[in-house]
């Protein structure tokens, strides 16, 4: 049987750190998160953790199989949410064991930077995937939206915050409560994915970002990656203490010295990630 998450290491240009890419390989159910995908989720994010080579994850979704005979082709898709046909019959009881401590949350507690690559349909948790990511990249031919409302739910796996926060409070409740789809052009206006590209470029472009943040400390990018999430959970005025305890204390790290002392030397610099 073939793997539900397909694991590719890229080696980083600049020493030997590593790029993972998680590609989401349902292509037959356009990549919906059954427990299977999930639970395998979750244990590539505990391996992440304890990898200090990893740099940053990508999570992209597998393209669609040739159309079996007398067939349609099926569509391009990031992943189109959750696997509904594990919905049917539950009660609050099954779904909050399901759903607690989730690979949704996982994604977002990872110390290591991470990128949504999102080619084809975002759909429900395919959005709140790409939403617990750091950085969504998307294809022009994209579909976005929440349509839980469609079938009777909300969103579970963070979407009702994360999109509140990402794109403020009128544009979240739009998206969650109409269940409608937008297309990649009006989610970058939104603020829901950061760049748009052709489907044939999205993989280079992303391989591209991945690798100028992947190339420096790796520790100076944990700790900015931390202190950009301190704005989520804090006021303005604690965020603030929070950044200037966070700067003073880099002075400590190796990587700060050697960062500085690069530039000074006009060399660049040779990073211990520590
Ligand atoms: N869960 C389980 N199966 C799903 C799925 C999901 N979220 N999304 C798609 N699939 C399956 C379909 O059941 C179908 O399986 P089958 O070929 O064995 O019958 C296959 O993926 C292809 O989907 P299909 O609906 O035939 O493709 P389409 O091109 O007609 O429509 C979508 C594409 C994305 C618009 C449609 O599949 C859809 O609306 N999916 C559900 C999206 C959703 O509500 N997500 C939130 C879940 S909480």
């Amino acid at each position: 049987m073939s793997e539900v998450v397909i694991l590719e290491e890229i080696k980083c240009h600049s020493d030997d750190g590593i790029i993972q890419k998680w590609v989401i390989n349902r292509p037959s159910k356009l990549n919906a998160l059954n427990q299977e995908v999930t639970n395998r989720i979750k244990s590539l994010c505990r391996e992440v953790e304890s990898r200090p080579d990893v740099r940053l994850v990508i999570i992209t979704g597998s393209p669609p199989l040739p159309a079996a005979e007398g067939k349609r082709q099926k569509p391009v898709s990031f992943i189109a949410g959750a696997d509904i046909t594990e919905f049917a019959g539950k009660n609050s009881t099954e779904i909050e064991q399901l759903f607690r401590d989730n690979a949704i949350e996982a994604i977002w507690n990872l110390s290591v930077p991470t990128i949504a690559m999102v080619d084809g349909f975002a759909l429900g948790g395919g959005c709140e995937v790409a939403c617990s990511c750091d950085i969504r990249l998307a294809s022009t031919r994209s579909k976005f939206g929440t349509p839980e409302v469609t079938l009777g739910l909300i969103p579970g796996y963070g979407g009702t915050q994360r999109l509140s926060h990402l794109l403020g409070y009128g544009k979240a409740m739009e998206l969650i409560l109409s269940g409608e789809h937008i297309n990649a052009e009006e989610a970058v206006k939104i603020g829901l994915v950061n760049h748009i590209y052709d489907s044939e470029n999205l993989e280079e472009e992303t391989l591209k970002l991945a690798q100028t943040i992947a190339n420096k400390s790796s520790n100076t990018i944990k700790i900015a990656k931390a202190t950009v999430r301190a704005a989520f959970e804090n006021t303005l005025k604690k965020g603030i203490e929070i950044e200037a305890e966070a700067f003073a204390n880099i002075f400590d790290t190796k990587d700060a010295q050697i960062g500085v002392n690069a530039f000074i030397e006009r060399k660049e610099p040779k990073w211990q990630h520590e």
